[in-house]
């Protein structure tokens, strides 16, 4: 009998023990957590956030305002951090960025047909995500690369002209018609192929998976409750879109493979340098579905909000045309070697990037292996860190007055910003990010934005429907991992030149 209550004691004491250290870690966790606001018991701070789910980058952006420049926000369970200043933005991306360079992935996207062979989800940077690295860096976003694809570029920009000309007069949704050149571009270069008669549902699948990214999953709010149960189906939804590109991908590998056998018909483009890597089958299907997803709707975004910007300030489309008429000549084509010589149109994408950067939250960073320290504070392995380079980019103390205002010539010549880029080395400025995750294809990107503006601009005079008064566009944002504008951008076109 006494061995028994000295028996259940012990039990009593330890479980009683144990509970008491694991109060003390968590405790001891949430001290050094950055500062944020109150989190609900069991729900963290989900009922402020999920009202506010489509205007994310606004609300994290008050909330920075009030708790400071790095916060945590717990999603149900799990906390996730956001660096909303220069400086934080500064720690997490080049300080930290060795530990803090994994990528914090969703539940829907970790399965084990993609996730050993993704890039922009791989969760460390190992020697698969450096040899896809390296071989995008030469053979896809190297100036040789790019201007070997120059030629193919302008045609399909010509086209994109041709088509609108078509709609003179008429209602024209600027989206609609830049999404599917761009996805062309992006196609020749990485395929050297028509991507939209291929693969005609690439775009759906695309956007349903961006969806899926973002949309509240049961999983990554309570992870130790549901992880793994997929109870909403995300995962196997993310697992068939991905399956139905993939099926593109394997008759176009084939075919490439058997072509490759045939001397006549072999070609040395991007295609045939991933052939060559040795890469398996798995990891070139999953580089080809990133690239498209990475590279198309943050394109097209960026083109459609610099267009917004130009259409809405009349003085900046006025000197945008201007400048296009003497460099370009006004019954000429824009070719890519114009564009070094555009230089109040690249203040205008500069000035559009920075309202309106097309991933507002970059992507999600982690730590895989450590705690790690920032500025004072403790961010846990595992959990997600966004840098919200919206509100960066209308930082007052970082940009001075008038922080929302469309102004180009803050980055001509005279101007103190007048030398701040978009490469990574300027914190007040990351459209593309910084650091080892950076965008790698922010050089064929840069490209492709110049052309089609510039081409955009130079052919067509751009009204409002119905009478609308320009200065009153309405520029309402929307978030759902990159940033759209609310309502399409609906314009008439109406020819330059015709009366
Ligand atoms: C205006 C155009 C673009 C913008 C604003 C943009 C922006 C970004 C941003 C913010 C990131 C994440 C950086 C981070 O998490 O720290 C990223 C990653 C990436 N971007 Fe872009 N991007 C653009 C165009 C492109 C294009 C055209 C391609 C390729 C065709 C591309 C390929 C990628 C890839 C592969 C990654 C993942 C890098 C990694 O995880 O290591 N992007 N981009």
């Amino acid at each position: 009998m006494a061995d028994i209550l000295i028996l259940t004691l012990t039990l009593t004491l330890t479980l009683l023990s144990l509970c008491l250290l694991l109060l003390f870690l968590s405790n001891s966790h949430k001290t050094k957590l950055p500062p944020g606001p109150k989190p609900w018991p069991i729900l963290g701070n989900l009922p402020d956030l999920l009202p506010h789910r489509r205007r994310l980058h606004r609300f994290l952006s008050d909330l920075s305002r009030l708790h400071g420049p790095l916060l945590t926000l717990h999603r149900g369970s799990s906390p996730i951090f956001v660096a909303s200043t220069p400086a934080s933005a500064s720690a997490v991306l080049r300080t930290h960025d060795r530990s803090l360079c994994g990528r914090h992935v969703p539940a829907a996207f970790r399965f084990p047909a993609y996730t050993p062979s993704t890039f922009i989800w791989s969760t460390t940077l190992d020697e698969r995500w450096k040899s896809v690295r390296s071989l995008c860096k030469s053979e896809l976003f190297s100036s040789k690369a790019l201007d070997a694809g120059s030629a193919e570029r302008e045609r399909l920009a010509a086209r994109m002209v041709e088509g609108v000309r078509g709609r003179a007069g008429a209602r024209v949704d600027v989206r609609e018609s830049v999404v599917k050149v761009v996805y062309r571009m992006v196609g020749e270069m990485v395929l050297s192929a028509d991507v939209l008669e291929r693969a005609p549902f690439l775009r759906e699948q695309v956007a349903r998976a961006m969806e899926l990214a973002v949309a509240p999953n049961l999983e990554d709010l309570w992870p130790r409750v549901f992880g793994g149960l997929d109870l909403q189906g995300m995962r196997r939804e993310t697992a068939e879109q991905l399956e139905r590109m993939y099926r593109v991908w394997d008759v176009m590998i084939d075919e490439r493979r058997r072509a490759v056998e045939d001397e006549a018909t072999k070609k040395q483009d991007f295609f045939a340098a991933v052939l060559r890597s040795g890469f398996d089958d798995a990891r070139i299907k999953a580089l080809f579905s990133d690239l498209f997803a990475a590279g198309v709707d943050t394109t097209t975004a960026s083109i459609e909000w610099t267009l917004s910007e130009l259409v809405k300030n009349a003085f900046a489309m006025a000197q945008v045309k201007q400048e296009l008429d003497a460099v370009v000549g006004k019954d000429n084509q824009v070719r890519e070697s114009h564009l070094p010589e555009l230089a109040y149109l690249n203040a205008c994408i500069k000035e559009s990037l920075r309202l309106h950067p097309p991933v507002p939250l970059l992507l999600p960073h982690q730590s895989e292996e450590e705690d790690c320290e920032v500025m004072g504070h403790v961010i846990p392995k595992g959990c997600g860190v966004m840098v919200n380079v919206w509100a960066i980019g209308r930082d007052p103390d970082a940009w001075g007055h008038s922080p929302d205002e469309f102004c180009p010539e803050r980055f001509i010549n005279h101007h103190d910003e007048c030398g701040v880029d978009f490469k990574g080395s300027h914190f007040k400025f990351l459209p593309f990010g910084s650091g080892r995750r950076a965008c790698m294809g922010m050089p064929l990107g840069h490209r492709m934005i110049q052309l089609l503006v510039a081409s955009l601009v130079h052919n067509f005079n751009w009204g409002l429907p119905d009478g609308g008064m320009a200065d009153q566009l309405d520029m309402d944002d929307w978030f759902e991992l990159t940033l759209e504008r609310k309502r399409p951008l609906v314009l008439i076109p109406s020819e330059v030149g015709a009366c």
